[in-house]
């Protein structure tokens, strides 16, 4: 029987390092160096970097990627993906940048979580302009008073949060035969979160749902704005990602459900969502729901949209990241991500939790880039994100064709808390 991938992934990385290495610049690169004949040289080699192993089965669009990866992350990639033989094109801050190709992202995705359950980070971007933003250590998040007194409201929409209408929301995302970023259906999964949410706020004038277009890709985020009835300048971040993948040839083609990776993050927000509406709660700041495209393949939508945040100086009040929330599969019930997030915002959100509910909280890193979070602590905003269970419990099958809702016993009880979690948060945070 065995694994066919790993035989793969051992010959793949061979692939790559015989046929990479004649494109190595043999110069030493650092901050101070004139980039403009780097970025020529590494925008001329782009054309013919794809590995013959990898040319065999490159499906759809097949472009020029660059990926930066923490120096302590690029030995856990480099065992799925060949890095360390890889010319590194820039480096600094602990970080590295490497050029690959889209057709490789799935591979790599795909890798990391096949091999021994063995993850790591990674940004991938379309040009080497944007990747060389992560050279520079990140800049720290303002500080923020963040308070708790907002008990007249939060209970009575928290208890609103309905375990059915999520398994719903789940049920219908994970019909799609996948949400891959470049296939048919990652497309119109993406349309149909856009129109459900158009729905569910209908008849609010303060909501309006935008999808937004990028650039390298078919699929689109898609943004819910509830506008601010005071401080409408001030704004406060939802998200998970809307995307699915699976399966080492061809990702447009592969099933994958992604019921709880991430499905469930989306069918959380869309719970608040309809909680907000239903009250007829009105936020004081602005509040912005986002179902990022393209987070399998390198956190691409959500760094795309906090880096345009950051560059038009929004005011963003904080980010809230829910990233697989349906598998119950540790003691406690709600894990604060420790790494790539913010202390103090953490902090709160453990607060949130004691204060609105009775879930038992834990703490757990990822231990790398592991989710859209990091987009935005990478751009200067205060990021948390809140986890299904302790690193290393999760559910499993993320990736691939059984990442369905029966793994979580058909239900969505687990999702139900962060759904809770999340009125809590918008309700304290944009008051
Ligand atoms: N939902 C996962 C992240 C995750 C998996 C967190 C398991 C905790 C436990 C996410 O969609 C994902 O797969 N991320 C990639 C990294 C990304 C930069 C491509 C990963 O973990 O390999
Ligand atoms: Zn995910």
């Amino acid at each position: 029987m065995g694994r066919p991938w790993l035989f793969f992934a051992v010959s793949f990385a061979l692939s790559l390092s015989a046929g990479l290495s004649w494109a190595a610049p043999d110069q030493e690169f650092d901050q101070g160096v004139d980039h403009k004949p780097v970025l020529e040289a590494a925008v001329a080699a782009a054309g013919s970097l794809l590995p013959a192993a990898s040319r065999a089965h490159a499906k759809g669009d097949d472009v020029p990627v660059w990926i930066s990866v923490a120096d302590k992350d690029v030995s856990v990639l480099g065992e799925a993906f060949g890095l360390p033989d890889r010319p590194v094109i820039l480096q600094g801050a602990g970080v590295s940048i490497y050029q690959a190709r889209t057709a490789e992202l799935d591979e790599l995705s795909e890798a990391m979580h096949q091999k021994l359950h063995k993850c790591g980070g990674f940004f991938a971007h379309s040009t080497l302009e944007a990747a060389k933003a992560d050279l520079e250590p990140a800049p720290a998040a303002a500080a923020r008073a963040l308070t708790i007194d907002q008990g007249a409201v939060v209970p009575a929409m928290v208890a609103l949060a309905d375990e059915p209408s999520i398994t719903k929301t789940i049920t219908r995302l994970a019909s799609f035969k996948n949400r891959y970023y470049r296939s048919k259906t990652g497309t119109e999964s993406s349309r149909w979160i856009g129109e459900h949410w158009k729905e569910l706020s209908q008849g609010r004038t303060d909501m309006s749902v935008s999808l937004l277009k990028h650039s390298g890709w078919t699929q689109e985020s898609v943004i819910l704005t509830v506008t601010g009835s005071a401080e409408p300048e001030k704004v406060v971040v939802l998200g998970g990602h809307a995307d699915s993948i699976a399966g080492w040839y061809g990702g447009e083609d592969a099933t994958a459900p992604g019921a709880d990776d991430n499905a469930s993050g989306i069918a959380a927000l869309t719970e608040t969502i309809r909680i907000i509406v239903a009250t007829g709660y009105r936020p004081k700041k602005t509040l912005k729901f986002m179902a990022y495209a393209a987070e399998e393949v390198g956190l691409r939508g959500s760094q795309e949209i906090a880096a345009s945040f950051k560059k038009d100086g929004v005011a963003v009040q904080g980010a809230f990241q829910l990233d697989m929330t349906n598998f119950n599969g540790s003691a406690e019930d709600i894990f604060l991500i420790t790494d790539h997030t913010n202390d103090a915002q953490n902090a709160f959100v453990g607060k949130l939790v004691e204060t609105y509910t009775s879930y038992k909280l834990g703490r757990t890193a990822c231990g790398y880039a592991c989710s859209d979070h990091a987009s935005w602590t990478k751009n200067g905003f205060a990021a948390s994100f809140p986890f299904e269970a302790k690193f290393g419990e999760d559910n499993k099958n993320i990736h691939t064709a059984q990442d369905t809702l029966a793994q979580s016993g058909g239900h969505s009880k687990h999702a139900l808390k962060f759904a809770k979690l999340a009125v809590a948060y918008a309700v304290e945070m944009a008051k």
